[in-house]
């Protein structure tokens, strides 16, 4: 609904039951139901505001992951929500368009929090026509890929079993739904992916090798669109991907055994990584795409000049610390000023794998190990997987939002290593 020019949205945490395996249910949380949370929609320039409502029996918040916006809206871990209370964010929408998504960030229990249901997606929209497919629900459909753990009464397991990544389930839900399937009534059908795993990292294929287009990352499209047959995700990213489908042919999309780079033997995640993920199933007559563009427009206002770069930040990543130190509330690591372009250099220095997610900012990955980084890495991220022992120089620019008094996170989005300290707090000044 819109009110007074402001759109405003409503979400509720609350407790629920889910069917995740026939004939059990097993308790969950959502957004306004069992599971998950409706997906929320909105366009550059509109003004829009969430009323969130907290009915868990402990208390948590919403982040809007990959949404600029100011520190005291992000809904990070010093915007809480007590049972029973409410928050009430509002921000305008400033940002090309792009498949985000919304999640609890409590520190200490955003890994439990999320893997109990609490996510959902945020879509934004901007004028600039796209020529992809975007009938959403038709050829335009979210896909959110999680794994779970269930114990013999159908309970989610929560416990990670010693294993350092974090908890790796092996049932693997499409949008809350094992064994999920979709009716394709168009030639090219365009699918957002987000792995909102707690800790497991996703490549994504199609059962046939067969190729498909990806289009955008997590902060959106990419300038060309590139031609592969797979894509990696770790937790917290996404890609958009266009399949073409044949009349009455099928095919599955899969998870297989991800190319986690270099890391130690007990890290490699074991034998049972390849999953279906999704089913596609195209009726007899389809109806007519476009083509796939060549090329997307980049607003001039949204380019970074690695030029005006005028600081570069150096981060170790090692075990759960950030140069040395975890997570302190009360401590802000990095102070950073209005209107400057940065370069962040981030090394994983350990032998398994982490990520780097830094919030407010879409960045742009310049290099890895001096070299430049792969095309499924060109456009704007959120959130890049850290191979072990690579470096990374990511750029970005801090437009606007000053606040000395409401930090920002940046940390791993294998979200037991966030829980544990493998988190930082930088403002804008
Ligand atoms: Cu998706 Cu700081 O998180
Ligand atoms: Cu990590």
């Amino acid at each position: 609904t819109v009110v007074d020019g402001i759109r405003v949205f409503e979400l509720t945490a609350q407790e629920g039951t889910s069917e995740l395996l026939p004939g059990v249910r097993t308790p969950t949380w959502g957004f306004n139901g069992d599971m998950l949370g409706p997906t929320l929609r909105a366009s550059r320039g509109e003004r829009v505001a969430v009323k969130v409502a907290n009915a868990l029996p402990e208390p948590t918040t919403v982040h809007w992951h990959g949404m600029h916006l100011p520190a005291a809206m992000d809904g990070g871990p010093h915007q809480m929500i007590e049972p029973g209370g409410t928050w009430r964010p509002e921000w305008t929408i400033d940002q090309p368009a792009a498949t985000l998504w919304y999640h609890p960030h409590p520190h200490g229990s955003t890994e439990e929090h999320v893997y109990r249901g609490l996510a959902g997606f945020f879509l934004v929209e901007d004028g600039v026509p796209s020529g992809l497919p975007a009938e959403y629900g038709v050829d335009d459909v979210p896909v959110v890929v999680q794994d779970k753990r269930l114990d013999a009464d159908g309970r989610l397991e929560l416990d990670s079993d010693g294993n350092e990544v974090g908890l790796l389930g092996s049932t693997v839900l499409t949008n809350g739904v094992a064994g999920a399937m979709l009716d394709v009534t168009t030639e090219l059908v365009r699918l957002r992916l987000l792995n909102g795993s707690t800790a497991r990292v996703y490549d994504f294929a199609l059962e046939d090798g067969r190729s498909f287009w990806h289009v955008a990352t997590d902060g959106g499209l990419l300038p060309e669109p590139h031609e592969t047959d797979h894509v990696r995700l770790s937790p917290g990213e996404r890609a958009e991907i266009v399949v073409a489908m044949a009349p009455s042919s099928e095919t599955t999309l899969v998870s297989r055994a991800p190319d986690l780079g270099d890391v130690a033997a007990p890290f490699a995640f074991g034998g049972n990584d390849t999953f279906p993920v999704l089913r596609l199933a195209a009726g007899a007559s389809l109806r007519q795409s476009a083509p796939v563009p060549q090329r997307q427009a980049v607003e001039p206002g949204d380019a970074v000049d690695p030029d005006d770069a005028a600081v570069t930040r150096r981060f170790e990543v090692q075990d759960r610390s950030i140069n040395g130190r975890t997570m302190d509330m009360d401590r802000i690591d990095e102070t950073v000023h209005v209107g400057d372009t940065e370069i962040w250099e981030v090394t994983n220095l350990d032998r398994f794998p982490h990520n780097w997610h830094v919030h407010d900012v879409q960045f742009h990955v310049l290099d890895v190990d001096g070299a430049p980084p792969s095309p499924e890495l060109a456009g704007r991220k959120d959130t890049v997987y850290l191979e072990p022992r690579r470096t990374y120089r990511l750029l970005m620019r801090f437009e606007d939002y000053a606040d000395p008094d409401s930090p920002y996170m940046v940390h791993c989005h294998l979200l037991l290593h966030e829980d544990q300290g493998l988190m930082a707090q930088f403002v804008v000044t």
